[in-house]
């Protein structure tokens, strides 16, 4: 194996990343502590020579690993300081293996499996020679017309929080060092989620508060799990670019936070700072990204034509320089980049082997949320059924189950639904099969008639239905978001021949189902599971598991009521079922009166179509004995919150148990529920557990009108249970001593 010759001069291994970056930077000219800052794509014409000339710092989006050792010879052999390449790429939810998209992993509520996920993901990259993820992508969203909510973790701070922190500690294992681990980063710091309309790159208004109450969190979180790196995100927070955002990166992510891993742009977003209107020119761009602390550019290469003589003309120091090379060389030291440089593809376990696909097809089978299933339609019986009709443009696309964002996974490994389904049944049930369009966008109505004929004569018709991967991810936001094309047309003309319709729908986000809910007797709702989706699913179909995924986030009834999320604030006139009236029940010339009047819509009320944390389940769980430790905690204490749930149902399932909060009264308004805890717990029939939540005081923490960080004394509503509407309910006070 090739050596490191700079590992020589620094042999001390036992001298902390810290002193190593400190000693290295003292031996550098400005050329190659601004190299160290440029992040350029694989490929890129002159990159070898940039490489051998100490030019670069990281290079992203080149994962053939004999071209990666190839780079990271001329880095550490070649360039005069020996200094090794990150080696970025976006490795979303799965490398070759492709797990649930992120939104379908947090389905899951399991973070035993969202940290298996990232693991695995980390040593397939790691075995190409990629050190570097983008992931995780922690904004907060709740809005589903936005592409992006396909990588996102969901609407809460809690759930996005803790899948967050484990996908972290996935991608970066046990220690950073190990060849095993890759270095993650938090994004987009801050506020992307939040863009108005659902519309990438749009801007984003988000006032202090909520920002710190909402926004922020999940990034804490991912700091506190460790994450060594943070991307500033494209778009505009409060008139103020991430990317040039001084509040997000100095006062919030450094001082407030001590963050001290390095920031990296998004792809050209410090060049964009100028098509913003933020600054004048690219010398302007450079200078307030670099002041406002963004480390790394990505692609874009003003800090590597700007800088120099920003540093020359004193507008830019020396030591601001030197701070953001040293935040770069020291997650290269805590890396171990200069002990193993190079990557042997043989010290990693085979891609998609069979362990990595039997925790894919589990995590898969876990993200799918049962949102309805009339007369127990599901699990269909093998036993029972004679025949069935599979129907749908995505019940057979090994491509688009993978969803957005799989810029390595393969179709060619990919199970589908289809052939999961022939696996399962073999021939004990006649299986017909009848794609009825070509893809979920079409409009032509061509295979219609074969697949209502193929209903007509079946027991039950399983319909494949959703969006493929292209309508969600970056830059593919939608502004009506049912199903597309002629797929509602087709769930209408099967619906009429009578035979029952099981809804497996596959999509990046959620949809609006309200113009076919009616129609079908079943909605299992799968996302876009992965390589494994097909067993998964049939496993779900055919009762080999019970479903036990819960929504991330609110399901509309209809686009207009975006934003909707369960933890929403009371207001002045909350609605409630006798304060509404619906835009059809107005008699004629109804006179205008706000009196007695909530907050609702006309034509939608103001319940969502499914809530935050809902899913069935093949068996029943029932919910008893909320017990409190305590009914009064002092400030600073903890309290336990117990209660027992009981599977008395038929099979063996897992549950979600959810802890909510309510802060009745806050020196600023509250929101009507907080999720505060959640445990997947196992049952057998008839097997009860006592679950029990440990919550302190500071876990009711918020941030007041002053901006300072506070739990306030007084009454507060605790609820557990199933969802966000909740069985189990208890009162608790906080006191001041
Ligand atoms: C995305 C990032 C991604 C980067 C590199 C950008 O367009 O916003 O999330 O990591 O590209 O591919």
């Amino acid at each position: 194996m090739l050596q490191n010759p700079h590992m020589n001069q620094v042999s001390e291994t036992e001298t902390s990343p810290q002193q190593r970056a400190r000693d290295l930077l003292e031996q550098m000219t400005l050329d190659e502590k601004i190299g160290q800052l440029c992040q350029v794509n694989g490929g890129a014409h002159d990159l070898h020579d940039a490489v051998r000339e100490g030019r670069i710092g990281s290079v992203l989006n080149e994962v053939h690993v004999d071209e990666v050792n190839e780079l990271q010879r001329l880095a550490v052999e070649e360039s005069r300081l020996g200094i090794p390449l990150l080696i970025g790429r976006d490795v979303i939810h799965g490398f070759k293996t492709i797990f649930p998209i992120p939104l379908g992993q947090a389905a899951t509520w399991d973070r035993d499996a969202v940290r298996l996920g990232a693991r695995i993901a980390a040593t397939e990259a790691a075995s190409s020679g990629v050190n570097w993820t983008f992931a995780p992508m922690i904004d907060i969203t709740r809005d589903p017309r936005w592409g992006r909510i396909a990588e996102s973790l969901g609407e809460d701070p809690v759930l996005c929080g803790e899948l967050g922190a484990a996908m972290v500690q996935g991608f970066q294992g046990e220690s950073l060092d190990n060849v095993h681990a890759i270095a993650a980063c938090a994004k987009h710091f801050a506020g992307y989620g939040a863009v108005e309309g659902g519309l990438d790159y749009s801007t984003a208004n988000i006032p202090e508060g909520e920002l710190r109450n909402t926004y922020l969190p999940s990034f804490k979180a991912a700091l506190d799990a460790g994450a060594v790196t943070f991307m500033a995100s494209f778009s505009d927070l409060n008139g103020v670019p991430a990317s040039g955002n001084e509040f997000l990166m100095k006062q919030v992510l450094r001082e407030e936070w001590g963050f001290e891993g390095f920031v990296v742009s998004d792809w050209e977003s410090i060049k964009e700072l100028t098509v913003h209107g933020f600054a004048e020119n690219d010398t302007h761009a450079a200078l307030e990204a670099a002041t406002a602390g963004v480390d790394m550019e990505m692609a874009s290469t003003l800090y590597r034509d700007h800088l120099p003589e920003l540093i020359e003309s004193g507008r830019f120091n020396i030591e601001q320089l030197d701070a953001m090379v040293f935040n770069i060389l020291k997650v290269k030291f805590e890396l171990g980049l200069f002990e193993h440089a190079y990557t042997n593809p043989h010290d990693y376990p085979a891609l998609v082997n069979e362990a990595h696909l039997k925790a894919a097809r589990d995590t898969a089978a876990k993200s799918c949320v049962l949102l309805k299933n009339d007369n127990r339609v599901l699990p269909l019986d093998r036993g029972q059924l004679n025949s069935m009709t599979v129907i749908g443009p995505l019940a057979d696309d090994g491509y688009e189950q993978l969803g957005t964002w799989i810029f390595d996974g393969e179709s060619r490994h990919s199970r589908t639904c289809l052939q999961a389904i022939y696996d399962m049944v073999g021939d004990s049930v006649q299986v017909h099969w009848a794609p009825a369009m070509a893809n979920s966008r079409c409009r032509d109505g061509g295979g219609f008639d074969e697949a209502i004929e193929a209903a007509r004569q079946s027991d039950v018709a399983v319909m494949f239905l959703g969006e493929e991967s292209i309508l969600s991810g970056e830059a593919h936001c939608r502004a009506e978001i049912d199903l597309p094309g002629d797929q509602e047309k087709l769930v209408h003309a099967v619906a009429e021949t009578g035979t029952p319709i099981v809804l497996v729908v596959l999509a990046g986000r959620p949809l609006t189902l309200g113009n076919i809910i009616d129609r079908v007797s079943a909605v299992l709702y799968a996302w876009h599971p992965g390589t494994m989706g097909g067993p998964a699913i049939a496993d779900l179909l055919f009762g080999e598991e019970s479903p036990s995924g819960k929504l991330p986030v609110t399901f509309p009834r209809m686009v207009g009521q975006i934003p909707i999320y369960y933890s929403r604030k009371n207001t002045g006139r909350p609605p409630s079922h006798d304060s509404i009236t619906h835009i059809d029940d107005i008699d004629g010339k109804a006179p205008q009166t706000s009196l007695g009047m909530s907050a609702f819509h006309l034509d939608a009320g103001f319940t969502p179509q499914f809530h935050f944390g809902y899913g069935l389940s093949y068996t029943e769980f029932s919910y008893r004995d909320m017990v409190l430790s305590d009914h009064r905690v002092a400030l600073g204490g903890s309290l336990r919150l117990s209660a027992t749930v009981e599977n008395t149902g038929e099979v063996a399932a897992d549950e979600v148990v959810q802890l909510y909060i309510r802060d009745l009264v806050g020196n600023v308004t509250r929101p009507v529920k907080e999720l505060k805890g959640f445990q997947r717990i196992h049952l057998a029939p008839g097997e009860s557990r006592d679950v029990v939540f440990e919550l302190h005081t500071d876990d009711l923490a918020f941030y007041d009108r002053r901006m300072e960080r506070i739990t306030e004394p007084g009454q507060f509503h605790a609820w557990i249970g199933s969802s966000s509407d909740p069985e189990l309910w208890a009162e608790f006070e906080v006191t001041a001593e």
